[in-house]
């Protein structure tokens, strides 16, 4: 019967036969539970001959691209992390479209990609983190963007640079590929991660985005996504962050009127991300999270909840 050890020890064989013994293998890492483990399966094969490259886009959540590069460098992975957050606002100034939105970051994603996998000389292959579902194409991704998930975000670097793909857990379901990075010391907090789009703080900033913007939306998506795991919510929910609405609202501050943004928070429970309920969260956390946010993230003075199903709404709101 299968189980994660098993798994892992004819992986790891079957990479060490097929990956040339002088070989370098190059792959993008993002942060998730899938290229992680991906990561980790190709450390235990061929050691240093893998090369991860784990871009900043500059729409990660609050601290998470120092925090994660850390907890691969801990795990000894040859890990390059490369700060690319001024590009990717660059290409997105003054689009407001979230098509264009994500064409922009997928772009600049495979430029960067392209221009650090270059740097490694001599490389052979191309892992990525690709599992069963994303082979049947059965997460639903809206239109186009389907093309820019992080794992298919190669741009045509297989070909320029002749390179092989090596996809380790194509057969795998999700919670197969997690029972793998548990088998792996996969820490924790990586491994039990709620999925995060590729196009990140992107399309969760509704009209255009500028790093003032991201900066408004990580300081309140950090004390959600905190206040969830200092209820003891984060693994209750499927997903869970805050949108940045294009419209600001009345308030009152001392004798002030204020005039600023308005967030909504989102999250979801789901099995696999098709169909999803809104959390039914408890008022007492949401009063939480409002005044907390409200109080400490100067410009927003308005916080709503989202109480939409999927389907007809969708996770995201973009
Ligand atoms: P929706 O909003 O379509 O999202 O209900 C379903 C799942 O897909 C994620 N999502 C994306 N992931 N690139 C991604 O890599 C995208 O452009 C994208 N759009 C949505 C979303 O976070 C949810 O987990």
């Amino acid at each position: 019967s299968w189980t994660p050890e098993h798994f892992v020890d004819s992986m790891v064989l079957a990479l060490q036969h097929t990956i040339g013994p002088d070989d370098k293998v190059i792959l993008g890492l993002s942060g998730g539970v899938d290229s992680s483990v991906a990561a980790l399966l190709l450390h235990r094969a061929i050691g240093p001959r893998l090369h991860g490259i784990f871009v900043n886009n500059g729409l990660l959540r609050k601290d998470e691209f120092e925090s994660v590069l850390h907890s691969y460098k801990d795990l000894g992975l040859n890990v390059r992390g490369v700060d690319a957050s001024q590009e990717f606002y660059a290409a997105l100034a003054g689009i407001s479209d979230p098509e264009g939105k994500r064409k922009a970051i997928g772009r600049t994603f495979v430029e960067i990609f392209d221009q650090e996998a270059q740097k490694v000389a001599g490389a052979r292959w191309l892992a990525q983190g690709t599992i069963y579902p994303d082979v049947i194409e059965s997460v639903s991704v809206k239109g186009p963007a389907v093309t820019i998930k992080s794992h298919h975000n190669v741009g045509g670097l297989p070909e320029k640079m002749n390179l092989k793909i090596v996809e380790p857990l194509r057969a795998l379901f999700k919670d197969e590929v997690r029972q793998v990075g548990d088998a792996l010391e996969l820490p924790h907090n990586i491994l039990h991660r709620h999925p995060f789009p590729g196009p990140g703080l992107g399309i969760r900033i509704l009209g255009d985005v500028t790093p003032h913007k991201v900066d408004l939306l990580q300081r309140a998506d950090a004390i959600f996504i905190d206040g969830l795991r200092e209820f003891g919510l984060y693994e209750q929910v499927w997903q869970a962050g805050v949108m940045l609405l294009p419209i600001q609202s009345v308030g009152v501050m001392g004798d002030e009127r204020t005039y600023e943004q308005v967030v909504a928070l989102r999250a979801v429970t789901s099995v696999d991300g098709m169909t999803a309920d809104w959390a039914h969260l408890p008022y007492d956390f949401l009063a939480h999270v409002s005044n907390k946010i409200i109080n400490q993230v100067r410009g927003i003075n308005r916080v709503v909840y989202d109480i939409s199903s999927k389907p007809p709404a969708t996770i995201e709101w973009e």
